[in-house]
């Protein structure tokens, strides 16, 4: 979790690296749906790009749905990493329900936190590339050649990217986005990991909060069945 352009999806790549574990970004579904010139989107995909364009949540209904389609990710053996999802109450409640319907739990809720300007910051510099999807920026992780992935394909500055589509998406933020905190706080599984600092520095803080709580939690399991057996 985290404003839109804090880092989650670069820390999801870093995690998914270390980890082998899936990496199910709903924002790269809808992007990947977008950029797809032969496919003829359907009329709620059509009604989703149109909403993110300008910076708004997608309807949570189509949401869900897609999430669905790739919910083999969640029965993935690595694991799986959930970047932009949920982003409502709605939606986590959906997740949850589906989850103890198929007999899994999320091992924590990662939030990033980091002072609005240099969100905007992030956002105004970032460029992906057209061909791998690798994320740049332009002055804090910077391509070896200017305006070139290092695989060779064409960077491209998002379209939300846009100073009209951040306020919008920063406002979605604070409505829908953050109320989700306290959800995940009453579940006991929200972690805080401060989104300053170089990725890699972020990644490591990252890992070392979601290592202490694996370790707690095996305590805790070991605890649980030895009272079990006496
Ligand atoms: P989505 O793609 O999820 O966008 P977002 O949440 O707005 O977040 P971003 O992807 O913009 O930022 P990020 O936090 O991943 O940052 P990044 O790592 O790229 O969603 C897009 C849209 O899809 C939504 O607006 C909505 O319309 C729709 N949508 C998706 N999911 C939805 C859902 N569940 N419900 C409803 N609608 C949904 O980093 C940003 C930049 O900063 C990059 O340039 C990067 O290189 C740089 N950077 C990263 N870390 C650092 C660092 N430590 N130091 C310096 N620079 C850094
Ligand atoms: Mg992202």
């Amino acid at each position: 979790m985290g404003a839109p352009g804090v880092g989650k999806g670069t820390q999801a790549e870093l995690l998914h690296r270390r980890l082998r574990a899936c990496h199910l970004s709903t924002g790269d579904v809808f992007r990947a749906a977008g950029s797809q010139p032969d496919c003829d989107p359907s009329p709620a995909m059509k009604a989703a790009l149109a909403h993110m364009r300008r910076g708004e949540l997608v309807p949570d209904s189509t949401v869900w749905e897609m999430v669905r389609e790739r919910s083999n990710c969640l029965h993935c053996r690595g694991g799986f990493i959930l970047d932009g999802f949920p982003r409502t109450v709605t939606q986590a409640e959906s997740l949850q329900r589906w989850m103890e319907h198929e007999y899994l739990s999320l091992t924590a809720v990662v939030n990033y936190e980091l002072p609005f300007e240099e969100i905007v910051a992030r956002l105004e510099g970032r460029r992906t590339c057209e061909n791998c999807k690798a994320v740049y920026h332009i002055t804090e992780r910077p391509p070896k050649v200017s305006g070139q992935c290092d695989c060779g394909g064409k960077l491209f500055r998002r379209e939300d990217d846009r100073p009209e589509s951040i306020k919008v998406r920063l406002e979605a933020y604070q409505r829908s986005t953050a109320p989700l905190i306290e959800f995940y706080m009453g579940l006991g599984l929200l972690l805080h990991v401060s989104a300053a600092g170089s990725p890699e520095d972020i990644f490591e803080s990252t890992f070392a909060q979601l290592e202490a709580r694996r370790v707690r939690e095996v305590a805790r399991k070991v605890l649980v069945a030895q009272e079990d057996r006496q």
